[in-house]
């Protein structure tokens, strides 16, 4: 038992620096001020006093709010070269407190010119996203509340408010009850869970015995679309299953899994002694958003008993809007599914939703409960969200998602999620009447892979040594627009062909901005030489 104060390491020189500041300090308890030290942050033990952080937390929006406002006319990408802004800040950590003040300062100096601008209207890379105000807001209170979702007992609101959220998304999705689900940090870790599930139900009992140096264990197989998002591939790496355990689906003109090669890959494979777990589906490829036919895929999944798991990291939003639900057709029926709302649900960085109607292997998968992270003297059982993932710890993502729904509601955010299918409709209309360019991908979602390909190269368009001319002429043409600053493209390769992709779905992109991307694209086209 502690009685009387408690000791405090270096005290006196403590109390020496205090009595100093109390000197050399304006004697300003003007909590306004960011100039001041505080005093407890020169002189006590505890954290930043509630009224300087209420004053230091407004300059913060304040500045947040700035920058939001103001971030159209900064260069979209920052003109920096590799490894030239380590040098830009200290060595080593400060040894004296300072200032938020000067913190803010150098986040405008510093960091804002330096990053990469999400937000920027003209960010049409990747996938877009936007970390919207109420978002935002959502992300800053589950900061102050700095709860861990690990347990139930460690914030029962977090546990029963992420049941909720998963609850409304589900719905929103048009996906059935039977699937219950998680808030994740990112696709790649839902995918990694839902494959766990997935060699957990194969029956092999890997969780507790491992699946190396069995030989009672058949080598395990997966299979995916050749156009299969990465995070899948090291998904089978991390799981132990090994890249080698993948099986790489051809694709048909559209792109999309063709269901008679899978059929017949999983076929050959258990003819060979070899044991096929799971498939992955994806509705919404990252190189060109194609789709693959889920309901034939889960017909082929049923049939032969194999975990289906749906990859609709960035395509599933669009389920949001009953009218774009077509593409879905079949989703339902899988095990699993995985759906961003950091793409593009207008959340923050990060929040991922893993629905399944399988909770309960997932928890047989990644359940380890020690002594001292039971929960004890409950009649009723509680739910554990850290039973489901590879982690322990966990955030409070639900909150954020909270704010979002609420603040646009679900008609809110099918409205903007249509604007941005509508922009991207009409640059591929634009692109089609153009002789000079060319679609190189449907696009059913917010996406648009094109190409620049001039008449005068049309004709030889498939030559070898024209399709290595196109290519050169649209990665200059990429790197023309995107020297622009005001927009920024990325691109893939499409059957073997250089494409640039335009991905609208920033909350931030107004039409005005996909016209001018499509008018910087014919401009900087026609000043290359081809
Ligand atoms: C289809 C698809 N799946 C998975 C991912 C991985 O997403 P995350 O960064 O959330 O892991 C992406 C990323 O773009 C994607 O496009």
């Amino acid at each position: 038992m502690c009685r009387g104060p408690l000791p405090v390491p270096g005290r006196g020189r403590l109390a020496a620096v205090s009595e100093d500041l109390d000197r050399t300090l304006p004697s300003d308890d003007d909590p306004t001020s960011l100039d001041a030290l505080d005093r407890q942050q020169v002189s006590g033990v505890g954290d930043m006093d509630p009224e300087r952080f209420r004053a230091a937390a407004h300059a913060t929006v304040d500045a947040m709010a700035d920058y939001l406002a103001h971030v159209r006319s900064a260069p979209v990408f920052p003109a920096v070269e590799p490894g030239s802004l380590r040098a830009l800040f200290p060595a080593s950590a400060p040894e004296a407190p300072e200032p938020v003040g000067a913190m803010l300062a150098d986040v405008a100096a510093l960091v804002q010119p330096n990053t990469t601008h999400w937000q920027h209207p003209g960010f049409f890379a990747y996938f877009s996203t936007t970390a919207s105000g109420p978002g935002i807001l959502g992300e800053m209170f589950v900061a102050a509340l700095g709860a861990n979702a690990m347990l139930w007992r460690t914030s029962p609101v977090a546990t029963e408010l992420e049941v909720v959220v998963v609850d409304w998304l589900r719905q929103a999705l048009g996906l059935p009850a039977a699937f219950g689900g998680l808030v994740t940090d990112t696709a790649s870790t839902s995918s990694l869970i839902a494959l766990g599930a997935a060699r957990e139900a194969a029956g092999v009992d890997a969780a507790a015995a491992g699946i190396g140096g069995r030989p009672d264990v058949p080598r395990l197989r997966v299979y995916a679309s050749a156009e299969a998002h990465s995070s899948i591939e090291k998904a089978c790496m991390t799981l132990g299953l090994g890249r080698a355990s993948l099986v790489p689906v051809g694709t048909d003109d559209s792109l999309a899994m063709d269901p008679g090669e899978l059929a017949g890959a999983i076929d050959a494979d258990i003819e060979a002694g070899l044991r096929p777990i799971a498939i992955v589906a994806t509705i919404g490829t990252t190189s060109s958003t194609a789709i693959d036919p889920v309901a034939t895929i889960a017909a082929i999944a049923e049939d032969r008993g194999l975990w289906l798991h749906v990859d609709a990291a960035y395509g599933g939003a669009a389920a949001v809007v009953p009218d774009r639900r077509a593409p879905f057709a079949g989703w339902e029926r899988a095990d699993s599914i995985v759906v961003n709302p950091h793409k593009w649900l207008f959340t923050p960085f990060d929040a991922s939703l893993l629905l399944s109607r399988r909770m309960p292997v997932i928890r047989d998968a990644f359940s380890l409960v020690p002594e001292y992270l039971r929960t004890l003297d409950r009649a009723t059982p509680v739910l554990d969200f850290n039973e489901y993932t590879p982690t322990l710890g966990r955030r409070f993502r639900a909150l954020k998602l909270w704010f979002v729904l609420r603040y646009f509601g679900l008609e809110g955010i099918r409205r903007r999620i249509d604007a941005h299918c509508a922009w991207a409709t009409w640059l591929a209309g634009q692109v089609q009447a153009d002789p000079d360019f060319e679609i190189l991908a449907p696009v059913p979602f917010s996406t648009v892979c094109l190409r620049y390909r001039p008449r005068s190269l049309a004709d030889r368009a498939d030559e070898p040594e024209a399709r290595a001319d196109l290519d050169d002429l649209n990665e200059r043409l990429l790197h023309a627009v995107n020297a622009t600053g005001e927009v920024f493209l990325s691109h893939t390769r499409l059957r073997g062909r250089f494409a640039i992709r335009v991905a609208i779905g920033s909350l931030h992109t107004e039409e005005r901005d996909v016209r001018r991307a499509w008018e910087l694209l014919r401009t900087e086209a026609a000043r290359l030489e081809p």
